[in-house]
């Protein structure tokens, strides 16, 4: 069953039936002012944190599924009849009411079909901008004369903090007010002076400036307001039926000591075939803010508001789409295009820009970015903007400690050089985080050289950037500083030591049980480092590098490689994860991709360690993370246990490491089965399932139920995820096989045998490549030669040489 399509030439789905199995989010604005926004004009606003910088409520988990958000009221006045411009919340019979939800790249149009009257609702942040724009049109489209009110509305909190809002009421509710204003609504917290901490007790400590929100309208005239929720709902009623629109009248009650709310009533005749326009807006700042924002938007010509917010939309528009046109795609698959192309790479600008903070399950109260989800984002984008990139990777480098280990939370605030440390008591007491963990820093090896090698800067090697708590080194001896945090944390086969959690946020090994995803991730690092030292001419470091490396791999045939694949771990009392014999979990995912990524596994061994997974592990919507799953014996080490069995990190399908799975494949030259990976966990590919896989079918979900669970294929947490960032690597770099190198770059796809031609245009270092591929012998992978502007090279490599601003470019593949 599907709920709608994607529409390629403008960027878009459409959802054309509101009644989706999950609400279908799109996300709006920028790291000062996010917007999140369902199909059915749902969700919530902020700025800069989704926990306590909440400007608009939504109700976690209500029971009315998604409830309220930005709503726009029609009401006939001829006989009372009312409906919303999206679905919800009035909800009428969808065979009298049409709508269409068209989710594009930081922008949702919501359009509406009911008794000859059609709507349009536009919601957008204009860029750099901290306040959100919902453009709505109404036209006429009956034979007679319509008199409606339309009715805007949002509902306010009273206090930035989520948790002070939801659950303090007694201190909350009594420091908010709303004054009409003519043209807007002003909500005023703490008018006679704000706490300056969001303390969640509500202690006022420090006296500051009061918190201003607004409400407005451009464009027309307001007839009356509510600044009151109740007074707009009315008691004993909700969002579907409220009293205001009920009875077409707003009560223009301001808020004292309630629920601060915005609603503006707009009335309007419409001769047939007229549309009117009006420009609601909402936005964090006082009442000469609201004025100017929305005088902006009034202007004095005739036209002025379409003037203004189609320039805005317009700008949006091609901010957003000249980046995703650093790389298009065009195979025989148009679920892998739409992925590659738009929506994997708009999710990982979103997952990158949010990190895990906002969204339908969470709001981001931690208040800061977690290191290896920050490192691994960064991944998802280096191919797109590697210049956003460099920045937040300066900033993870900085917010490495100098023991090498990586901060477990970087905070917004973050002040490389005076941080305190996970040694320190005050890091725990501000973060609630007092230990490292096995994989952080290791994040950075594969992070630092895609982005130098996509760039081309070597020069990154040399920048020297502060560490956390003290001192500074160059990137090359951060590096080495994190290799350098692993050596000194083994357990007694000469493993890294798991500590508080490896990728594994359940797997807690401590001090002396060892991970083998972190070995393999040090091998992976040391091989690196390896490249960066010979690169450098510093031939000790290569020697050093080299005894860890053949220590290493002589450590994993000894101990870790049993028969068809390799174990997870030890404990720290010499118990075996994921041994063979064990009755529990007794196969894993990852060591077994990470041995191939990490270069660990080489030859017949790692594909015997990738079958192993396929015959093992593999389902219709994915691999899982291990089998089977933990019931009796995982406690204390494995405390997936508390996950219902074949849910989440106990079995389930984890969609992250589907990304390694698909790369690793791609490694060992299986491009059928890599595809086949990519199309079990590809959203699109689901469309039209979307009764069992639930989420958007446009951006990828944290976890798929496995085959345990009453509801296999099922997905959850929808958009901020690292799956965003390894799956679309996986693509890039893998099936799709763009490989920068310092000087060139190596065009070595893939492929599904039965693909015969696709073709890529991929922006590299400021020049265009027009690639196509040519696979008429029908392999997986191998290039025989290239063709670059009439220029035939051997094997699959282009040296920056012979790149010129535009170029055409002929691979071909094959024996
Ligand atoms: C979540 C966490 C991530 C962790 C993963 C596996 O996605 O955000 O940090 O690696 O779970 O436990």
């Amino acid at each position: 069953m599907n709920y709608g399509y994607f529409d390629e030439l403008s960027k878009e789905y459409v959802i054309n039936r509101p009644d989706t199995p999950s609400p279908w989010c799109n996300y709006l604005g920028s790291v000062d002012y996010g917007a999140i926004i369902s199909n059915n004009a749902t969700g919530y606003s902020f700025v800069k944190s989704g926990a306590s910088g909440r400007i608009i409520r939504f109700r976690f988990n209500s029971a009315s599924n998604d409830q309220p958000g930005r709503y726009i009221y029609i009401r006939d006045n001829s006989d009372g009849d009312f409906w919303s411009g999206s679905w919800q919340p009035v909800c009428k019979p969808l065979d009298k009411y049409k709508s269409e939800c068209r989710h594009g790249t930081a922008y949702t149009q919501i359009s509406s079909s009911y008794r000859s009257i059609d709507t349009t609702a536009l919601y957008f942040v204009p860029l750099d901008k901290n306040y959100e724009v919902w453009q709505f049109k109404i036209k006429n489209n009956g034979s007679e004369q319509k008199n409606l009110s339309v009715y805007g509305m949002v509902e306010f909190t009273n206090h930035d903090h989520y948790e002070n809002d939801t659950v303090n009421l007694q201190y909350s509710q009594f420091i908010s007010k709303t004054y009409f204003k003519g043209d807007h609504i002003l909500q005023v917290i703490n008018e006679n002076g704000s706490e300056a901490s969001s303390d969640v007790d509500g202690h006022c400590d420090t006296m500051g400036d009061p918190s201003c929100r607004f409400f407005g309208v451009a464009g027309q005239t307001v007839s009356a307001f509510d600044g009151e929720r109740e007074a707009f709902l009315g008691y004993y009623r909700n969002y579907g039926n409220p009293l205001a629109v009920e009875t077409g009248k707003c009560s223009n009650t301001a808020a004292y000591n309630c629920n601060s709310f915005g609603a503006l009533q707009i009335d309007i005749t419409l001769a047939p075939g007229e549309e009117k326009e009006m420009v609601f807006i909402l936005g964090a700042g006082n009442e000469e803010i609201a004025k100017s924002v929305i005088n902006k938007y009034n202007g004095e010509a005739a036209n002025t508001i379409s003037n203004v917010v189609n320039t805005q939309f317009e700008e949006l528009k091609k901010f957003w789409h000249a980046r995703l046109n650093n790389l298009q795609v065009n195979t025989p698959d148009s679920n892998l295009n739409n992925m590659v192309n738009v929506w994997n790479a708009y999710q990982c600008f979103i997952t990158f820009l949010w990190s895990r903070a906002a969204s339908f399950q969470y709001c981001g109260l931690r208040n800061g970015l977690g290191y290896r989800d920050t490192v691994q984002d960064i991944q998802g984008i280096i191919h797109l903007d590697d210049k956003l990139a460099r920045e937040r990777l300066w900033l993870m480098l900085s917010a490495q400690v100098s023991n090498g280990g990586g901060l477990p939370l970087v905070k917004f605030d973050h002040k490389a050089g005076h941080v305190k440390t996970p040694d320190e008591s005050e890091y725990a007491k501000s973060t609630g985080q007092s230990y490292y963990r096995a994989d952080d820093a290791l994040w950075l090896f594969p992070t630092v050289i895609t982005y130098i090698k996509e760039s081309g800067e070597w020069s990154f090697i040399d920048e020297v950037i502060p560490y956390a708590d003290k001192g500074e080194a160059t990137v090359y001896n951060h590096l080495r500083q994190a290799i350098q945090f692993n050596l000194d944390r083994q357990g007694s086969h000469g493993f890294p030591a798991g500590l508080f959690a490896d990728w594994n946020d359940c797997l807690r090994l401590g001090t002396k049980g060892e991970s083998m995803f972190v070995a393999f991730q040090l091998y992976y690092a040391l091989v690196i480092f390896k490249e960066f030292a010979q690169k450098k001419g510093l031939s000790d470091d290569v020697k050093w590098a080299d005894e860890h490396l053949d220590r290493l791999s002589t450590q994993f045939d000894q101990y870790a490689w049993q028969e068809d694949q390799y174990v997870r771990g030890f404990t720290e009392d010499g118990y075996t994860i994921g041994a063979k014999e064990n009755a529990e979990a007794n196969i894993w995912l990852n060591p077994q991709t990470w041995s191939v990524i990490s270069g660990a596994a080489k030859g017949e061994k790692a594909k015997t360690a990738l079958n192993s997974v396929y015959n093992k592990l593999n389902t219709k919507y994915g691999a899982r993370l291990f089998y089977p799953p933990f019931k009796k014996y995982g406690m204390p080490v494995a405390r997936m246990v508390l996950f219902n069995e074949g849910t989440k990190e106990n079995a389930g399908i984890f969609s992250q490491p589907q990304g390694w799975l698909i790369l690793a494949e791609t490694i060992v030259g299986n491009g059928n089965r890599a595809y086949e990976y990519f199309t079990e966990i590809n959203p699109a590919a689901m469309n039209n399932h979307a009764e069992i896989r639930k989420l958007e079918p446009y951006v990828h979900g944290q976890a798929t139920e496995g085959i345990d669970t009453l509801n296999h294929g099922r997905s959850h947490v929808h958009w901020l995820t690292g799956t965003a960032s390894t799956v679309m690597v996986s693509l890039v770099n893998g099936i799709l096989g763009l490989q920068p190198q310092y000087d060139g770059i190596k065009l070595d796809p893939c492929i599904p045998s039965a693909w015969k031609e696709f073709t890529m245009n991929k922006v590299f270092r400021g020049k265009m490549l027009n690639i196509k591929v040519e696979n008429n012998e029908g392999v997986e992978k191998g290039v025989k030669y290239i063709v670059i502007n009439g220029k035939k090279l051997d094997g699959c490599y282009i040296s920056c040489d012979d790149i010129a601003d535009t170029n055409d470019v002929l691979v071909v593949m094959g024996k």
